[in-house]
């Protein structure tokens, strides 16, 4: 009883996001720590290891914001990962990938998406501002209807739920969130030509205001905040359950593609040439 009411407490208060409370630190040896009272992460890397953490719940569907600040200066060779992940073999995962770079050099996020253990979807951007001088929001929308990808609010990519062209999309599968730093100078910057500068070492990158306004898996079912509280933490402009992108955040995001993507599968011919995948023929 006292559990079931200590539970229902912490589901109703799960927005205000807390490092202990919501995450475990899962490797590293040392390298992540949580700080000034769970409100801040650090994760970091040197020529030893690099280090990483997890989310205690599993989501299923839920509008999910994490503030970053990346590795700055000459973060050439290291990636800073932070993706949504079931477990199996025929998972989903939904990716934010960041991949480091020389100073002044660009940082490019790398994203994709899994469903049913298939990803090559990959979509490539830059930014249009320095990821690494202040904490930016990047979020994961997702309900049963689409995906969006987010950075501060402004929508970079949507995979929208194409079932009926045959396309899986995860709706079943709860997912976990992880985050990581690790060193991947063979491929991340400019395709492995440019290397970690250890004497730099160690890199760091920085985590706070974690908020999960989601459905969470428990005891083998998802359960979801109510209606009404979904859309008080929409800010009023409407619950991310029921989301659909309006003319404005279509516009946002065309802007965003048009001027700051530098990969895109969908467009991609080399690489499809039998027809591009069902889902890139849908607005
Ligand atoms: C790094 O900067 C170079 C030069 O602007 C750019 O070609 C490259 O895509 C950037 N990102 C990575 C990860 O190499």
């Amino acid at each position: 009883m006292l559990v079931a009411l200590l539970a229902c407490s912490l589901l109703a208060v799960a927005s205000a996001g807390n490092f202990y409370r919501d995450f475990d630190i899962t490797w590293g040896d040392g390298r992540a720590k949580i700080v000034n009272n769970g409100d801040l992460l650090t994760l970091s890397l040197d020529k030893a290891s690099g280090s990483g953490f997890q989310s205690k719940n599993e989501y299923l569907f839920g509008k999910i914001d994490m503030q970053l600040k990346l590795v700055t200066g000459n973060s050439a060779g290291t990636v800073t990962a932070y993706y949504l992940s079931s477990q199996g073999p025929n998972h989903d995962e939904i990716d934010f990938e960041f991949l480091g770079n020389v100073s002044g050099d660009p940082y490019t996020l790398h994203t994709n998406l899994f469903s049913q253990g298939k990803g090559n979807r990959e979509m490539q951007f830059k930014l249009w501002f320095d990821p690494t001088i202040d904490f930016h929001t990047y979020s994961v929308l997702w309900n049963p209807r689409q995906i969006v990808f987010m950075v501060d609010g402004t929508p970079i990519r949507v995979f929208r739920n194409v079932e009926s062209k045959g396309v899986p999309f995860p709706k079943n599968q709860p997912m976990r969130i992880y985050s990581s730093l690790w060193n991947a100078d063979d491929w991340a910057t400019r395709g492995g030509l440019i290397k970690t500068d250890w004497t730099l070492a160690p890199f760091t990158a920085y985590y706070r205001n974690f908020n999960a306004d989601a459905c969470v898996w428990a005891a083998g079912r998802s359960q979801c905040p109510a209606a009404r509280n979904r859309k008080a933490a929409a800010g009023g402009a409407g619950a991310w359950m029921e989301y659909e992108m309006d003319v404005a955040s279509q516009k946002r995001m065309r802007w965003v593609q048009r001027n700051f993507m530098i990969y895109n599968y969908c467009t991609d011919r080399k690489r499809f040439p039998q027809g591009f995948p069902p889902e890139c023929t849908v607005a």
